[in-house]
């Protein structure tokens, strides 16, 4: 597994433009699936085997949250035996938790294993304040007595298990639902959730949580039922495609007007990518079950993007799309719906020459005939990922920092970048 980016000196990444990609992109598993089922891991009072684990440094980080309460975890090759039969703690770090919001994906599974957890709030980030009062108030209706001392949230079960409820969420929150329905799985009779996140990911989890022995009914759709039970045995899992970097590679052929072909993907969990890209212009072809091609062309036509809740467009996406926007003809609009402030590329996509307007939380954006190559700063990571495909496209060499931001993400983007023919490369930072 990857060493925390944060041992790496600081560096910039020097992209060249006008680039043409061809061939061929191996699609690694899933970021947000592995972080929810390393965390589902916990309720299993055995051992488990999860496969096709990108290598990417927040799994890194939530294996370190993982070895914190005492669980021992062992990577090889792609592959990770968490083993949960003793956890020694309930408390997690807070050094750890601020580094990666998913880590907060543990309170659930530790309260319904050991009846008592203590986590700290996550931080906010970049993209925006990331309140957890829904999965606080869904703890609550499960039987939790939830009080937040000094910045950590002690949540406590107030019988021996957690208690199957009816609970619907404000929002179809994607931690929310995983949370909940990984602390319900333990919990006594049954637990209706409504108004759930639908993301394949939750469904992903779903799948390995009742490969361990759980009773899930409706994970993918509005509503999901939970017959509790009192353990959860070994499983042996693969993750799924990482359907944002498969996105993420397609939107990289359509800037650089390039024809690539990606596997292993699973279409269906790219309806939204697709549909938007052959409004514009861009051809996709599904070869076979789990491989498409996309064939770039020279000009594209404007269009209207708003991320929702999936099965809408995903916010995800919005930065990527954004930058192949800046080069389609025409007026286009991104109205991020989803984080409250996720638009900070906007600006170093100016920086390129780009031309958008913020107008709130929409961004219109006037096509222009080329970017040009700068130095930009990657603020978020799919803000990360979007200046490395307008780089690949810009006329000159675009250099980026931040780069500690892609290496949470993606696995190998630059290699797999390079595999296809682009031209980019890191260089340490020299400080002046
Ligand atoms: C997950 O974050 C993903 N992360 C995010 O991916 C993704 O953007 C997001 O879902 C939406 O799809 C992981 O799975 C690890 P939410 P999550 O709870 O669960 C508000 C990436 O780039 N909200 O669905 O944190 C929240 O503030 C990352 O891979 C509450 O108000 O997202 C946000 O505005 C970024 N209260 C909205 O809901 C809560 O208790 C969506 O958040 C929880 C959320």
């Amino acid at each position: 597994m990857l060493s925390n980016s944060q041992d790496r000196p600081e560096s910039v990444l020097r992209i060249q433009g006008k680039a043409t990609l061809s061939g061929h992109v191996p699609i690694s598993g899933a970021k947000n699936s592995t972080l929810a089922i390393m965390a589902g891991a916990l309720l299993c009072s055995g051992s488990s085997r999860i496969r096709n684990v990108p290598a990417i440094v927040d799994v890194q980080k939530m294996i370190d949250i993982l070895r914190a309460v005492g669980v021992k975890v062992t990577a090889d090759r792609g592959a990770l035996d968490i083993d949960a039969k003793n956890i020694s703690q309930s408390h997690v770090p807070y050094d750890l938790v601020s580094q990666m919001r998913a880590s907060f994906f543990v309170i659930g599974p530790l309260l319904a294993r050991m009846g008592v957890a203590r986590v700290p709030l996550p931080g906010g980030c970049a993209i925006g304040t990331r309140p957890v009062d829904l999965h606080v108030k869904g703890l609550q209706a499960l039987g939790a007595d939830v009080i937040i001392d000094q910045g950590i949230i002690q949540a406590y079960c107030r019988q021996s298990r957690l208690q199957g409820a009816k609970i619907y969420l404000d929002f179809p929150s994607v931690g929310a639902t995983e949370t909940l329905m990984m602390a319900a799985t333990l919990a006594e009779g049954e637990t209706v959730i409504e108004n759930c996140a639908q993301e394949p990911e939750v469904v992903d989890l779903a799948n390995f949580c009742r490969a361990m022995g759980a009773k899930i009914r409706g994970a993918g759709t509005k509503t999901i039922v939970i017959d509790g039970v009192p353990r959860l045995h070994s499983t042996d899992f693969g993750i799924i495609p990482d359907r944002i970097e498969a996105a993420t590679f397609m939107v990289a052929a359509a800037i650089t007007r390039s024809t690539i072909t990606i596997s292993p993907v699973i279409p269906d969990h790219l309806t939204a990518a697709i549909a938007k890209l052959e409004e514009i212009g861009a051809k996709v072809v599904q070869e076979s079950s789990s491989r498409l091609r996309i064939e770039g062309k020279e000009k594209y036509r404007h269009t209207h993007i708003e991320t929702l809740p999936y099965p809408g467009f995903p916010t995800d996406m919005q930065a990527q799309f954004m930058a192949l926007l800046t080069l389609s003809e025409g007026n286009s609009t991104v109205k991020e719906t989803v984080f409250e402030n996720r638009l900070q590329h906007v600006a170093e996509l100016c920086r390129m020459g780009a031309n958008i307007k913020l107008q709130g939380n929409i961004a219109v954006i006037n096509g222009v005939s080329s970017l040009s190559g700068a130095p930009v700063m990657a603020t978020d990571l799919r803000a990360s990922a979007a200046l490395v495909l307008a780089g690949l496209a810009a006329e000159g060499e675009t250099q980026m920092q931040g780069l500690h931001h892609l290496d949470r993400g993606y696995d190998q983007l630059e290699t797999k970048l390079r595999n296809l023919g682009a031209k980019l490369y890191r260089q340490p930072l020299v400080s002046e």
